[in-house]
C-alpha cells in the first residue's frame, strides 16, 4: 500500500500545526507504523521538537533533488524518521517560486517508490501560502516524476563561464556555479 501523505498546513502562525504533525507521527509510530515527518518550516520547530538538528542535510536538500532514502534520519522514537530543516529552506521558497514548475519539485522527490518504506507522510508546512506550502499541496504522480528527471539541463557559471549539469529544470541553490569554480 502506497504511503498516505498529510500536509498540515495554514497561513497562521502558532495554530497547532507542528505540535499536531509531530504528534501525530509520533502516536502512528508508537502503534507500529512506520512514519515520516518532513519539516518544510525554515524555522524547524518540528525538528528541535524530535530533538534533533539539521546537521548537514535538510528538507532544502530533498527539494533540490537529493534521494528521499539519504535524506531521512531515523529518530529517539521507534519507526519514526525525520527529514530536518533548517534555516536556509527560506532561500529555497524563493528560488521555488522564481523556476517554471517549482511547485512540483517536493511531489516529485515524495513519489513512490521513495515512500514505500513509510506507512505515513507529514509534510510540516510553515505558516504562510508560499512556495513551500504549496508544493506540500501537490499530489505526487509518476509521470511528472519521470518527465522532470528526463530533463538534463547543462547552467553556466556567471563568473568563469565553466559549466555544471544538473538532474532538475533549474537548480533551487542559490549560486549555480560548479564546484570547481
Ligand atoms: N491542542 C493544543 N492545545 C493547547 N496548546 C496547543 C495545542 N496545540 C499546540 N499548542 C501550543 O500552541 C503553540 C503553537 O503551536 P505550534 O504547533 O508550534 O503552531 P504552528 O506550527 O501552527 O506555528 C505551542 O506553544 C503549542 O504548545
Ligand atoms: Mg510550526
Amino acid at each position: 500500500m502506497p504511503a498516505r501523505v498529510y500536509a498540515v498546513a495554514n497561513q497562521k502562525g502558532g495554530v497547532g500545526k507542528t505540535t499536531t504533525a509531530v504528534n501525530l507521527a509520533a502516536c502512528l509510530a508508537e502503534a507500529g507504523e512506520r512514519c515520516l515527518l518532513v519539516d518544510l518550516d525554515p524555522q524547524a520547530n518540528a525538528t528541535s521538537g524530535l530533538g534533533r538538528r539539521a546537521n548537514g542535510v535538510s528538507t532544502h536538500d530533498l527539494l533540490d533533488g537529493v534521494p528521499l532514502s539519504q535524506l531521512a534520519k531515523p529518530t529517539a522514537f521507534a519507526n519514526l524518521d525525520l527529514v530536518p530543516a533548517k534555516p536556509e529552506l527560506a532561500a529555497a521558497a524563493v528560488q521555488l517560486s522564481a523556476i517554471d514548475g517549482g511547485e512540483r519539485y517536493l511531489a516529485d522527490a515524495l513519489v513512490a517508490p521513495a515512500t514505500d518504506p513509510y506507512a505515513f507522510v507529514f509534510l510540516d508546512c510553515p505558516p504562510a501560502f508560499g512556495a513551500l506550502t504549496v508544493n506540500a499541496l501537490q499530489r505526487p504522480t509518476v509521470s511528472s516524476s519521470r518527465s522532470r528527471r528526463s530533463t538534463t539541463r547543462s547552467r553556466a557559471c556567471r563568473s568563469c563561464s565553466a559549466r555544471s549539469t544538473s538532474s532538475r529544470p533549474g537548480s533551487i541553490r542559490a549560486s549555480p556555479s560548479p564546484a570547481s569554480c
